[in-house]
């Protein structure tokens, strides 16, 4: 992936994380999921009155596309999180897919037949951290246990 690949995935998480529904932590997550075809699907993050129910951003995307039937498509995922002020956000760290969401991006991704690359940025923009999604979830467990990836 090119650098302007990466950065126009960065910026569509960072678009997706403006419809956040975050209202407890105040926290706004958008992801942005490329497919093998090159098109993007995002997702932000849905709380809920009752938190230990919260969806998060990755989660939402990942939904989006097995429920089109496209989660064998998955190439390539960026993160984008922070405190919203105005139209920008806040927070100079990169935001990391938490442990829930590496496992759910591994089943899209072991579908997929990619390690996928994850670039997570910070909501300033400032900082980006690319990873591989092996490097993230190392010793996965997924279909691929299960007998469910065909060769
Ligand atoms: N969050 C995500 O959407 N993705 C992650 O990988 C980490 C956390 C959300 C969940 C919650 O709504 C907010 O960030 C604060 O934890």
């Amino acid at each position: 992936m090119t650098d302007e690949m990466r950065d126009a995935l960065i910026e569509a998480a960072r678009d997706a994380a403006s419809r956040a529904y975050a209202p407890y932590s105040g926290f706004h997550v958008g992801a942005a999921l490329l497919l093998r075809n090159g098109d993007v699907v995002t997702g932000a993050n849905v709380e809920n009155a009752s938190y230990g129910l919260t969806l998060c951003a990755e989660t939402a995307a990942i939904a989006k596309i097995a429920n089109e039937g496209w989660i064998d498509q998955l190439v390539a995922v960026a993160i984008v999180g922070g405190r919203p002020d105005g139209d920008a956000l806040l927070g100079s760290d990169p935001v990391n897919p938490c442990g829930r969401c590496r496992q759910i991006l591994n089943e899209a991704a072991e579908r997929s037949k990619a390690d996928i690359a994850v670039h997570c940025a910070s909501g300033d923009g400032a900082a980006v951290a690319s990873y591989r999604l092996s490097e993230l979830l190392p010793h996965s467990f997924g279909p691929k246990d299960l007998g469910l990836i065909a060769d």
